[in-house]
Formats: structure tokens, sequence, C-alpha cells
């Protein structure tokens, strides 16, 4: 197992992952990879929509998760939240290939149909980390073979719904990129900010792996990257 753990200042964070990402879509224009939505993203995105310009272009981009029975307009949607935060504030926009939950007759097969897109192959997976170990919305219970799926939520997911992304109603589940797909991709980076993502984010990297923290499985993955600001690493005895 190696995992690279980067720390850095809470103020440089957002700023110095832009810049990974930025370098790594240099190297690889075409790239394909999935965008997480959240609290932890954001300040990275209004970075690469300040500093981005046309270096999106020539990628393809893919929802990492959707929440189901939610408006296709309501805020807290991530596809609209990518969009709104990064997508449309780019000069040339990748192709993105969202979750496209409200495209299908059923959940299960606009589950099925994303699947199809990250088959193709993935070069970057970017998470965050959900405060109950989750990653996308592989939730506990989750394992490293888990697929593309519909999921049921863990309540303090639908509480953060409505409560921290503001959703006018409670979700009815979601629609997640499977563990599979996602230890299946080139490279793997996970995103963690802030004291409240200390605890969770320990047990990810240093407890023994199971389906209660299905982060800790990102450790079998050959290529993962793990940037914390400070106050989230403040567990790992590491400093930046
Ligand atoms: C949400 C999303 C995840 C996200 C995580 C952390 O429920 N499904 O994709 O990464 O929880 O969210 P935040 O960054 O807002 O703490």
């Amino acid at each position: 197992m190696t995992v690279r753990l980067e720390v850095m200042p809470a103020g440089a964070w957002a700023g110095e992952v832009a810049s990974r990402l930025l370098a790594a879509l240099d190297a690889n224009r075409g790239m394909r990879l999935v965008l997480p939505t959240g609290d932890t993203p954001s300040p990275v995105y209004a970075e690469l929509a300040a500093r981005a310009a046309d270096r999106f272009g020539e990628a393809v981009v893919l929802g990492l998760d959707e929440w189901v029975g939610l408006p296709a307009h309501d805020p807290a949607r991530c596809d609209g939240r990518l969009r709104r935060e990064l997508l449309d504030r780019l000069v040339a926009p990748p192709a993105f290939r969202e979750i496209a939950v409200d495209a299908f007759p059923s959940p299960d097969r606009a589950a099925r149909e994303h699947d199809v897109h990250a088959q193709a192959g993935l070069d970057l997976v970017v998470l965050g980390l959900g405060g109950n170990g989750h990653v996308g919305f592989n939730e506990p219970g989750s394992t490293p073979t888990s697929p593309t799926r519909v999921v049921r939520l863990a309540e303090a997911t639908l509480d953060a719904s409505v409560e921290r992304y503001g959703a006018t109603l409670r979700p009815s589940g979601g629609i997640t990129l499977g563990m599979d797909r996602i230890l299946a991709a080139g490279a793997v980076w996970l995103l963690a900010t802030g004291s409240r993502k200390a605890a969770i984010l320990a047990r990810a990297l240093h407890a023994p792996e199971s389906p209660e923290c299905p982060a800790s499985f990102l450790r079998r993955h050959p290529a993962l990257t793990v940037f914390a600001d400070e106050p989230a690493a403040v567990r790992l005895g590491v400093s930046g």
C-alpha cells in the first residue's frame, strides 16, 4: 500500500489542488475525469474557473453521484452544482457526462447508462469524503466490488442534502459511481478539508479496511493521493 499524502495550510489548499489538476490536464488534454460536488471541492472550482481558461476543452468530465427524487433545478442537484461552480464558467467547457437521472424511465436505468460511460475508462477520479466514510454515494456497507447503482442513503447524508446543500425536499435515494470503477481508475485523489473531517480521514487511512468506512478501500488503489489541509490532517501524525 502506497498512499501519497499531501498536507497543506488551509489558505493554500484550494490553489494547490487546482494547480495539480491543471498540470494533470496539461499532461493529458483528453483526460477522462470524474469530479465530485459538495463543499470540499467548491474552492478548488472557484480557482479553476478563474485560471483554467481553455484547458478543459478536450477533456471529458463524468459525474460522481446524484440525488434521486430531486427536481431538475433543485439547488442541491450535483449536475447543476458542478455546472454552476465550474463547467459553465469555463471559456471552453469539457464534454460533461452527468448522471442523467431525469432522462431515463428509472433511476436503475440511469445508473446502468452512467456505468457504460465509466466503463470506457477513467484517467482520474476526484473524491470528497463523507462524514461517515462514504465516497461518492458508496455508503457504509459498500465493498471494493460494489457497482455503479442506485443506493439507499444514510440518514446523515439525507440530512446534509437539506441542511447543507439546500435541497427543497428530502431525496429518495442516490446514484453513485461504483467502488469497482473508482478502484479501476488510473488515479484517485481524495480531498479532505477542515477539522470536521479529521477523525474520518484518520480512520480511512489508518484503521483496518472495512465496509463500515468505504473510503478505507481506496488504500488498495496503486495511485491514491490524499490532498488534505492541516485541520483535516491533524490526526494523521504529519505536518505539511
Ligand atoms: C456528499 C457527496 C459526496 C461528497 C461528500 C462530502 O454526500 N455525495 O460526493 O464528496 O458527501 O461532502 P462535503 O464536501 O460537502 O463535505
